[in-house]
């Protein structure tokens, strides 16, 4: 098919539809993006008047998955990073829901725990949590500069109760902070993945070892949120084989073709699938793509280095039902009007995307035309 058309209003892309029971104004999506500017001091409160505009800019995407917002303190891993589970999080939150749903825009909250990808500094205090006590090798970054991170403490049964029911707290403060729906983040060697993924655990109890027990936990989650807000407003992202984060898995298909046969039977509104390498190679052998949209019901979301013609391609093709683009969206505030005109989409500086301050978050400019 001939992607340089300019009759864009008969693409896919960039028609209407619904992202699981969430109606959308196109199948253009905003990735998470970990921006770093929140009011720290405060108590990781966002909500600032450059925190409202650079969501409001973006309210052009069908849905916006806003930036990974930690469920607790513990759950934290990067300076400055939101929270969804205080009261004054909630208020902060208000405000940028308002502005892009005034835009005429959608939006859900990514909810989010680290695991073992931080270190006390970051929290706050508590240590780093993870199913089994082993220490990936990555980097903290805190105002006291890069550490290493410590062994993470193994969370006990009573402990994984808790944690699940700070997803579900943060589902519930998601819905009263005016968001649309939440992503439970279970990609990218955070705690839910570090759960599913053999890497990082070795349990031998009911958490761990065989497939149906290291989807326990990401299992347990969902059946939470769901039973919270619903389950066409849930929807989860996963990464298969990323080796962000220092983690991997002996069987990558196993226990993911088995998870999302489990999130079917929950019917959860929507799958966003990183395939391949988080922000890298898209070809990692271990996981089949095709069989994960033939086999899922609900709305799947594919992601990870596309490209206009590859995003009309999927969508035209059945390949997905949506597409969300990360590092576009940074550099490129009206991207579905560039997509649409097949313009130019400007590079983003890599040096201010987890600086604090407007500078490359609200200064990228728009084109210079209507679509
Ligand atoms: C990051 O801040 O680098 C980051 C955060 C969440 C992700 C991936 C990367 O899922």
């Amino acid at each position: 098919m001939n992607t340089q058309t300019n009759n864009t209003d008969d693409l896919k892309l960039f028609k209407p539809g619904h992202i699981g029971s969430i109606e959308v104004k196109n199948r253009v999506v905003m990735a998470p993006l970990t921006r770093c500017r929140s009011d720290e001091a405060a108590g990781d409160i966002p909500g600032s008047e450059m925190n409202i505009e650079y969501y409001r800019q973006r309210a052009n995407a069908g849905l916006i998955i806003s930036e990974g917002t930690q469920v607790s303190p513990a759950g934290k891993g990067y300076m400055a990073t939101p929270g969804i589970y205080s009261d004054e999080q909630v208020e902060g939150w208000k405000p940028i829901t308002q502005a892009v749903h005034h835009a005429g825009g959608k939006i859900i909250a990514q909810i989010w725990h680290v695991g073992r990808i931080t270190h006390p500094e970051l929290t706050g205090g508590p240590s780093p949590i993870a199913p089994s006590a082993i220490k990936p090798n990555v980097v903290a970054y805190t105002h006291k500069g890069k550490v290493d991170v410590p062994v993470p403490h193994a969370l006990t049964v009573d402990e994984i109760a808790t944690v699940v029911a700070e997803y579900r707290k943060g589902a519930a403060n998601a819905l009263k902070a005016g968001f649309d729906g939440v992503e439970i983040h279970g990609a990218n060697g955070y705690l839910i993945d570090q759960f599913i993924r053999d890497g990082a655990n070795q349990r031998t109890d009911q958490y761990g070892g065989s497939i149906q027990n290291r989807a326990r936990f990401a299992l347990e989650v969902v059946d939470a949120v769901v039973a919270e807000i619903g389950a066409g407003k849930v929807g989860i992202r996963l990464s298969p084989v990323t080796p962000f984060n220092d983690l991997s898995d002996s069987n990558p298909q196993a226990v993911f073709g088995y998870l999302i046969e489990q999130l079917n039977q929950r019917g959860i509104g929507f799958i966003h699938m990183i395939e391949g390498s988080t922000g890298g190679d898209r070809d990692v052998p271990g996981f089949d793509y095709a069989w994960a949209r033939d086999t899922f019901k609900g709305t799947y979301i594919v992601n990870n280095g596309y490209t206009r013609e590859m995003a009309i391609n999927a969508l035209e093709t059945g390949l997905a039902d949506a597409v969300s683009f990360g590092r576009a969206y940074i550099s490129n505030p009206d991207l579905v009007q560039r997509l649409k005109l097949n313009a130019p989409l400007a590079e983003g500086n890599p040096a201010t995307y987890y600086a604090p301050g407007p500078v490359g978050y609200i200064d990228y400019p728009a084109l210079n035309v209507t679509a």
